[in-house]
């Protein structure tokens, strides 16, 4: 630290922090976030010193600077580009918050009005990419299939970089954005045997997912206008929530050159853990479970969530920067109820048990030390449940969800010069060198 200002003084640029190691001593910078953040700057650490740092999960490590979302997890906040979460989920649609993430400002009419048409004219797919879903075997998790369709995206519509100032909206970005719900859709109708449905240029975004979804041909579908508001709450509580693992993945992917195409299909993987956005679907099979096993109790499954073991835990509970409620699950816990009722589900008993276990977990000592609150993933579920949406595609809606996230931090993290491959380092603990054994002669 710098002599001159006493340690009570707000941070600043020109503070260092000192390190020692054996009888010599370096100095690093502090790097301010706007809202207070402060980091050490390391980034010469192993030419200067030869050490290098561990943090196991990236803990305490920063991987880059960023503009697109701030949280402070001890206060219960979370911004995008300067907005508050809870103005996005109220006065806007996901579209709209897309282009926010995207392109860092909110659409004026105009160009609302454009992306809207461009999100028309690239929602299909190429009628050639039909045929891979009749492939995959009907059990065929749709996570696999998003995934896998993703990047075959690649082969039919080739990455093009875009840097003209007239037309800010990169065609690869809006074109993943329009087909990925389309791919969705298909992974739906083809698992259930039934044919698939085209969008439409008469319906919005969430309109048209719900009508590829659920009408067919022998059933003339109109997408409830209550379900459509709720489906675009929802997905703007996943759009963004800054270096979590998926978006990580996709940063590093996109870091060593490769296309926003498979960067994007690496994220949908590393979502797919029940850890991270597979815990929707975790949350609603552990509940539906208590429902049928425990007749509705859920102290057991408490209990059992506080023995430490990591298959046994409350699935949809805790969050490594959440350290109080998590914004995001307080408005899909409001949502969610009003979803139901206005759906006629009042007494919805799987809701009934999620409220309960919410309120005992939060007045139980173990989970009140570690600071476990309910994260996104609780509420969610239940939501998609009731507007008909099977179970193994709630992490798919997360997806759908997280896309204008992941595409914005692929970008930001193109066209930041200080931008490096992405390429931790590791303390090798195995074998020291030994000489080699032939084959005849080995033990
Ligand atoms: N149930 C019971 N105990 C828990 C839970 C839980 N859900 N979450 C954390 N703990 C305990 C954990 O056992 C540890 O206890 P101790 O200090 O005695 O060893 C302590 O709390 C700290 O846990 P941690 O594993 O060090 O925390 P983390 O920051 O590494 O993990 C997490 C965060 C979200 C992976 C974890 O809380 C968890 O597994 N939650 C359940 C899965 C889940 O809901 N995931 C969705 C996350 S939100 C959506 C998203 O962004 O993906």
């Amino acid at each position: 630290m710098s002599k001159k200002r006493p340690s009570t003084a707000p941070p600043s640029t020109e503070d260092r922090v000192r390190l020692s190691w054996r009888g010599r001593s370096w100095t690093y910078p502090i790097r301010l976030g706007t809202e207070g953040e402060v980091a050490v700057d390391i980034s010469t650490l192993r030419r200067d010193t030869g050490l290098i740092t561990l943090d196991p999960g990236f803990v305490n490590t920063g991987a880059c600077t960023s503009d697109i979302t701030f949280i402070d997890g001890e206060r219960g906040i979370l911004r995008h580009r300067g907005y508050a979460i809870e103005d996005l989920a109220e006065h806007c649609v996901f579209l709209e918050v897309a282009y926010l993430l995207i392109l860092g400002k909110l659409p004026n009419r105009t160009e609302w009005q454009h992306f809207s048409d461009l999100m028309n004219r690239h929602s299909m797919i190429h009628e050639d990419m039909r045929d891979f879903f009749l492939n995959y075997p009907e059990h065929a998790h749709p996570m696999a299939v998003l995934s896998a369709m993703v990047v075959s995206l690649s082969s039919f519509y080739p990455e093009i970089g875009q840097d003209d100032p007239n037309e800010p909206l990169d065609i690869t970005a809006t074109r993943l954005l329009s087909k990925l719900r389309t791919i969705a859709a298909f992974s739906y109708k083809k698992s259930i045997g039934e044919p698939f449905v085209y969008p439409s240029h008469r319906m919005s975004y969430c309109e048209n997912f719900l009508n590829m979804m659920f009408s067919s041909p022998v059933n003339d579908y109109w997408p409830d206008p209550v379900v459509v508001r709720a489906l675009n709450l929802f997905l703007i509580l996943h759009a963004d929530h800054e270096q979590n693992c998926s978006t990580s993945v996709v940063r590093i992917v996109g870091s060593a050159g490769s296309s926003l195409y498979a960067s994007i299909a690496a994220g949908i993987c590393a979502l797919w853990g029940p850890l991270h956005g597979g815990a929707n679907q975790a949350v609603i099979e552990m509940l539906e479970r208590i429902l049928r096993e425990d007749r509705g109790r859920v102290d057991k499954m408490i209990e059992r969530a506080k023995k430490g073991d990591p298959k046994s835990r409350l699935m949809g509970f805790g969050h490594r920067i959440y350290k109080t409620y998590d914004p995001r699950a307080r408005i899909a816990k409001d949502a969610c109820r009003k979803l139901l009722a206005r759906l006629g589900m009042h007494n919805d008993p799987v809701l009934e048990i999620a409220m309960e276990l919410e309120e005992k977990a939060l007045n139980d000592p173990y989970f009140q030390e570690r600071h476990l609150y309910p994260n996104v993933d609780f509420y969610t579920g239940i939501a998609y449940r009731a507007m008909g949406i099977p179970t193994n595609m709630f992490t798919v809606m997360f997806a759908i969800g997280r896309l204008p996230g992941w595409i914005a931090h692929w970008m930001e993290n193109r066209r930041d010069p200080a931008q490096k491959i992405g390429r931790p380092r590791q303390l090798y603990i195995g074998e020291p060198a030994r000489p080699f054994v032939p084959m005849d002669q080995r033990p």
